[in-house]
């Protein structure tokens, strides 16, 4: 059962540290895309986006809270099997609780709410359509969800290659580069680019405590 406890209890750190990391790199980006977010979600204000932003990042794993913690234990190839469809299921399963709770959490209007949903549902897709949970593509998918898209897939991509493998951030920049049209939008990947010198920063600032984790 310690065993156990203690599983949960690292996927609920890790999931924290990385909301937060990656809330933090999908506002900086949101400042290039702005004039996109405000199109998007019309009566929103720069401020109010920004918040709204941070909001669905932070927010936008919670599905991975709504599983049993037995299913982080798989020792037979069902149950990892039956492990990979419920970690899968995350993006509908904390859509579904944001549509529930997330008037009454955050205490927001509408779009505000719309925002944070969107980013929650939709920040598994991909721009070739080949993402989850439901293939949107191209410019299908929500600005803000797709900022948050890139800035998770960022922050993994640095805990494995500058983190475990000595490489520098701009290697790991040029991977994400290479994804446009594929993974992300050539509009994203103008937006981080514009971006790439603060990401750079902020990911300085993160670096030693990253690594403290890992050790
Ligand atoms: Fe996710």
């Amino acid at each position: 059962m310690n065993a156990l406890l203690e599983l949960y209890n690292e996927l609920a750190g890790s999931v924290k540290q990385h909301s937060q990391r990656v809330a933090a790199c999908a506002v900086i980006m949101a400042k290039y895309a702005m004039a996109d977010l405000q199109a998007e979600y019309d009566g929103l204000n720069a401020k109010e986006l920004t918040e709204a932003v941070r909001a669905g990042c932070l927010y936008h794993d919670v599905g991975k809270f709504f599983f049993s913690p037995m299913v982080l234990i798989s020792s037979t190839a069902a149950e990892e099997k039956n492990r990979i469809a419920m970690l899968r299921s995350h993006t509908k399963d904390g859509y579904e609780q944001i549509k529930k709770h997330g008037k009454a959490c955050f205490g927001k209007d509408k779009q505000f709410m719309q925002v944070v949903a969107d980013i929650v549902i939709s920040h598994h897709e991909q721009y070739n359509g080949e993402g989850e949970p439901y293939g949107l593509s191209g410019e299908d998918i929500p600005s803000a969800a797709h900022i948050c898209a890139l800035a998770s897939k960022l922050d993994s991509l640095f805990d494995t290659f500058v983190i475990k493998c000595g490489d520098k951030f701009e290697f790991v920049a040029k991977l994400i580069e290479s994804q446009s049209k594929r993974c992300y939008s050539p509009k994203l990947i103008e937006w981080f680019v514009s971006a790439e010198k603060e990401l750079a920063v902020f990911y300085l600032t993160q670096y030693e405590n990253m690594r403290c984790l890992r050790a």
